[in-house]
Parts: structure tokens; C-alpha cells; sequence
């Protein structure tokens, strides 16, 4: 239980050693499920709470935040890892009342069975007293899913926007303290899960312009008490325009033949002045790579040709990709096959939803020979070419 303001604590958890997310997103630092008690001078509210796993920990927090009676609790979002204690919080608190848009109502009554007759529904730009602090309630959708909503408490100038500009950190730190470090868990979250609304989250940046924001609680990580440093990394995040000088480049490969031509391309991109992150997909932090596909300008899979199609890693990579999203301006395949291969036409369907103009493929039967490495060379001539004309490479 910590202090962010008069009144206003800090009481939600850290996960310290979650290691996976979704069953998907890669955690290497852990993550936090934050919640926050306001008590105005009449009532209480409880935004959020946490991750069904941690209720235990949130109850020692209230407690200790002296919080003998709660009015309402607040639900930004049905996902369970912050809504997943509203039953046993009902169950402690049973003249509370959970407070959220119709969207989230109907979500918290599917995935929690939560009573309908617990919630009271609001609109957005609806505001709430708690006497001498006032909730106003702003729907900030899409930032994964579409109930998402925000609060704003006005007399403290603090933003609770949940996974909006969240870190996907465990702290003992309440606020930012290393910038670097919590920018990056941000842009991994932001990555691994907003990434593909980022027009939805360009209306939500808009939204909130109006708004003299001091700090901003969101629901993982630390608190920004410096809110104009995410505010810009999400501005450059969701921009279409602004991608990178660089090539992100994922890859898998069997017996090196692969491999020997991802190396090669690297380093004739190096050359280039062309910056390049290189991943081999069955040993690496797929949530770096998707940190760097953030703001890539361009993205080249490596793989090897297995049972005529690519290699499953590889398969794996471009469906994520095409999930995700990103605003990758160029893309192309490389790789090898012994006797034929299907997989340019494979993972080329697979990233049918990456905006992304193709280069030509380069494909090598065996080991790449003199001719496989001047077509390398061509690629990473026709990349710069591109990134030129972007603006981006000297
Ligand atoms: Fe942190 Fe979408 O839940």
C-alpha cells in the first residue's frame, strides 16, 4: 500500500516471476496487476483489481490501506488479470457496487458470472463523486480489447487508463524510475498486444489531448509521474510514418544453409549503414523481436524448406506477424530447399495482413552458391534503395 496522491494508494501486486502472459507474450521481467483505492470525503472506489492468483496479496494491501468499506469498484477491463478478484472483492465488500460501461458489464457477467444487479452501468464522460474527488469515465477502446475504459480524477490530475501506456514490469519502484527499462516493457506490451489497433489507439491519444495529465497510473507497471514520455513513445508507436532504418530478421535454418545466407545479408546490410536485429526463431525472445517490428521499416524471414513447405518456426513467426500487425513497409523470404519448395507461397498467405510490399524472394537450392550471395547483395541494395526513398538511410 503506497501513496500516489492525498488519499489516493497504490494497492495492486507484483508478479515477479510470471514468465508468460496469454500463454503467448514472453515476460522476462515479471509483470504488475496494479490497483488503486481513491477514498473521497463520502466514498471509496477500488479501480481494479488483480490477478485472481495475487487476491490474497491485495487483501493485505487493503487492509493495511485501512479500507473497512469500499462503494465501488471500478473495472477498466473484463481481462481477468484485473478483474479476476471483483467476485471475492464482492464477496468482502457485499454493499459494493462494480462500476463500467455496458461492454465490460456483459463481459464481467460471461467471464466472472458476476450478477447484473452488482454493476451499475455508465456512459462515457459520465462522472462519479466520492465527495471531494470525482471519477470521470473515458472510453479509451482497443487497447486490446473493446470495453476498455479510463478514469480520469480530476482534482489529482492522475490518469488511470489500464493497459493503455502499461509496462508489462515487476517493480518494488511506484513511479518510472529508469526510463529506458520501463519504455522498453512498454513498447513490448504495446507491441505484443496493441500494436494491431493502433488507428482505435490514435483516437484515444486524441481523447485525452484535452486533459492536463500529471501522472498516469495504468495497470501494469510503474506510475508515469513524467506522463509526456509515454505519451510520445505511443505518438511515434501508432504513427504510420515514423518507422526505422533498420531490417528485422527472423530466421530459422536446419543444416546452416539458411543460416550462411541470413549472415550474409546481415552483414551486407551492416555495410549499408542499415541498422539489424537478427533472431533464430527456436532459441530467441520472440517479444524482442516484436519490439523491433514495432517501428521496423522492413522485416526478411529466413527458412529452410521442411516437408516441401517452410519450416514450422518460421510458420509460427509470419502468423504472428500477420497478427500483429506492424507497420513494416517492406518485407521479403529467403532460405533454402533441397528439391522443391511451396514455402515463398506458403508464408507469403501467411502475412496477408502485413501492408508490406515484397522484394523478390531469395532462394537457394543446397548451399547458397556465387549467385544465391549476388542476389543477397542485390536485396540488401534494393533495401537501401527503399529506405532512401523513406528518408530514412543516407
Ligand atoms: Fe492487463 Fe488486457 O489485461
Amino acid at each position: 500500500m503506497r501513496p500516489l496522491a492525498d488519499n489516493v494508494y497504490a494497492v495492486g501486486v507484483q508478479h515477479w516471476d510470471r514468465r508468460l502472459f496469454d500463454e503467448l507474450v514472453p515476460l522476462p521481467h515479471g509483470t504488475s496487476y496494479n490497483a488503486y483505492l481513491v477514498k473521497g470525503s463520502e466514498k471509496t472506489a477500488l479501480l481494479d483489481t488483480v490477478d485472481p492468483e495475487k487476491t490474497e496479496l491485495l487483501i493485505g494491501h487493503l487492509l493495511k490501506a485501512g479500507a473497512d468499506k469500499i462503494d465501488y469498484i471500478i473495472s477498466h477491463h473484463a481481462e481477468q488479470d484485473h478483474s479476476g478478484s471483483i467476485p471475492d472483492m464482492l464477496l468482502m465488500y457485499p454493499d459494493a457496487k462494480v462500476v463500467t460501461n455496458p461492454k465490460c458489464a456483459k463481459m464481467l457477467v460471461e467471464h466472472l458470472h458476476i450478477e447484473m444487479d452488482q454493476i451499475i452501468q455508465i456512459e462515457e464522460g459520465q462522472t462519479l463523486s466520492l465527495g471531494d474527488k470525482t471519477l470521470e469515465f473515458i472510453y479509451t477502446p482497443w487497447v486490446h480489447w473493446p470495453e476498455t475504459m479510463s478514469t480520469w480524477l480530476a482534482e489529482d490530475k492522475i490518469l488511470f487508463p489500464c493497459d493503455f501506456f502499461g509496462s508489462h514490469l515487476a517493480t518494488g519502484n511506484l513511479f518510472v524510475t529508469d526510463e529506458a527499462r520501463t519504455l522498453e516493457g512498454a513498447k513490448r506490451y504495446y507491441g505484443e498486444i496493441m500494436m494491431p489497433f493502433r488507428s482505435s489507439i490514435r483516437g484515444n491519444l486524441k481523447k485525452l489531448e484535452p486533459l492536463d495529465i500529471q501522472m498516469i497510473a495504468p495497470s501494469h507497471g510503474p506510475v508515469w509521474n513524467k506522463p509526456g514520455v509515454i505519451i510520445d513513445a505511443y505518438a511515434e508507436w501508432v504513427d504510420e510514418s515514423v518507422v526505422v532504418n533498420k531490417v528485422v530478421v527472423p530466421y530459422v535454418s536446419m543444416h546452416e544453409s539458411t543460416e550462411k545466407m541470413v549472415e550474409y545479408l546481415v552483414e551486407a546490410l551492416i555495410e549499408r549503414n542499415i541498422g539489424v536485429q537478427q533472431f533464430n526463431l527456436p532459441v530467441s525472445d520472440l517479444g524482442e523481436m516484436v519490439i523491433e517490428l514495432v517501428d521496423a521499416a522492413t522485416v526478411i524471414l529466413g527458412s529452410p524448406t521442411v516437408l516441401v513447405g517452410a519450416h514450422p518456426s518460421a510458420v509460427y513467426c509470419a502468423a504472428l506477424m500477420n497478427a500483429l500487425r506492424p507497420k513494416t513497409k517492406y518485407a521479403g523470404i529467403i532460405g533454402s530447399f533441397g528439391w522443391g519448395s511451396k514455402m515463398v507461397e506458403q508464408l507469403t498467405s501467411l502475412m496477408g495482413n502485413l501492408k508490406a510490399e515484397m522484394f523478390e524472394p531469395v532462394l537457394a537450392r543446397g548451399a547458397a552458391t556465387e549467385e544465391g550471395y549476388t542476389a543477397l547483395d542485390e536485396l540488401a541494395d534494393n533495401i537501401l534503395q527503399k529506405h532512401r526513398e523513406l528518408g530514412i538511410a543516407q
